[in-house]
């Protein structure tokens, strides 16, 4: 019988493939940072039984219409919006994500970015490497207070549990706002359930961690902004569409808010010439909320597991549907 056929979007390190190779024959894109373009997809998704996925393709309707002998998605990533899951369940395709593996690295990021806004750190790190340091002085690149301060956390999900744990130890008051009530999280960590309104009115820091979907696409627009407290930092290491980003510069510079972390944007990759870019109250980060070697490594493994489970019969360990 001949081996399912599976394509991986991108050049992953081969020593985590080998194994699957037995049951599988495996081909992947030749680069390990350029997505592959459009029409090798369509060319390759059309003979593949499995496609292992990163969020910058564009899983849509088109294309898995077209590519009849597929069965699984496996996207290398936690978020799967880049996927038309609607038009996979019609076609009866599965699709899978990373949940889990990558929880904590990113909720080590997203506090980093918090940390890092509160306290200026890109703006000092710049100071001393630019010859500025001059005589200590009392208000020298003064930030705000991270400890005891209040943490809202919209998206009380995995990430945002994990990084209202890392909150609780820096003695912060978390409270979350969330589409579900999730009480047992409450009662574990201690925290408070806040609606929208009073959450985002009384956060000294608001965090934005919910998935991006019709519902919370531009869920932070001016309005939301203005309601913030001027002192406020927002964070948002989720995705870039859940902000308007030309709300949010406006928020910046009429100093509705005090600042911003940000690991995602509407458009990836940001130029040099973006406009947050230019604002020394903006920390701006390119999407490595789940960058360190070891989860990378554990999300790629936990894509090839769920391809294997599903094309073998046994089923996948992370599907997004059932
Ligand atoms: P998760 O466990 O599914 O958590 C998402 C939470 O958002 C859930 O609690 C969900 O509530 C809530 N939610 C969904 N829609 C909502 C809405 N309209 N209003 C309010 N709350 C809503 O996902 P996760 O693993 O924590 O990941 C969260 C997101 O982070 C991913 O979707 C991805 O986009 C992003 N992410 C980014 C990076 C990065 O590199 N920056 C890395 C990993 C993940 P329910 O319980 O009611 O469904
Ligand atoms: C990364 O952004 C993810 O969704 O895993
Ligand atoms: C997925 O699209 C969700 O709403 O969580």
């Amino acid at each position: 019988m001949e081996k399912p056929y599976i394509f991986i979007t991108r050049k992953l390190p081969e020593n985590l493939i080998e194994e699957f190779r037995e049951q599988f024959d495996i081909k992947m894109w030749e680069s390990e940072d350029q997505p592959v373009p459009r029409k090798v997809l369509e060319d390759e998704a059309v003979k593949a039984q499995g496609l292992l996925t990163m969020l910058t393709d564009q899983v849509d309707e088109e294309l898995i219409n077209s590519a009849e002998d597929l069965r699984i998605v496996a996207n290398m990533a936690v978020g799967y919006d880049n996927i038309d899951v609607e038009a996979a369940k019609k076609y009866n395709v599965t699709v899978t994500n990373t949940p889990e593996v990558l929880t904590d690295t990113t909720a080590d990021l997203t506090f980093t970015l918090l940390l890092t806004a509160a306290r200026r750190i890109v703006e000092a790190v710049d100071y001393v490497k630019g010859g500025e340091w001059g005589p200590w002085s009392p208000f020298l690149l003064a930030g705000s207070d991270v400890h005891h301060k209040k943490l809202g956390i919209i998206g009380m999900g995995r990430i945002g549990e994990a990084v209202a744990k890392r909150a609780l130890g820096f003695d912060m008051d978390v409270v979350y706002y969330n589409r579900s009530r999730k009480e047992e999280v409450e009662k574990k960590l201690n925290i408070r359930y806040e609606e929208w309104s009073e959450l985002i009115a009384s956060s000294d820091y608001v965090i934005c961690l919910v998935p991006l979907t019709d519902q919370t696409k531009h869920l932070f627009n001016n309005q939301a902004f203005k309601e913030m407290k001027d002192s406020a930092i927002f964070v948002n290491a989720s995705r870039g569409p859940v902000v308007n980003e030309q709300h949010l510069l406006e928020a910046l510079r009429a100093g509705e808010i005090r600042g911003a972390g940000l690991d995602v944007f509407e458009e990836e990759p940001i130029s040099s010439a973006h406009p947050l870019l230019a604002m020394d109250n903006v920390v701006c980060l390119p999407h490595i909320g789940s960058a360190s070697t070891e989860t990378r490594e554990a999300m790629i493994e936990l894509s090839l597991k769920n391809l294997e489970g599903h094309l073998l019969g046994n089923g996948a360990l992370t599907p997004v549907y059932s």
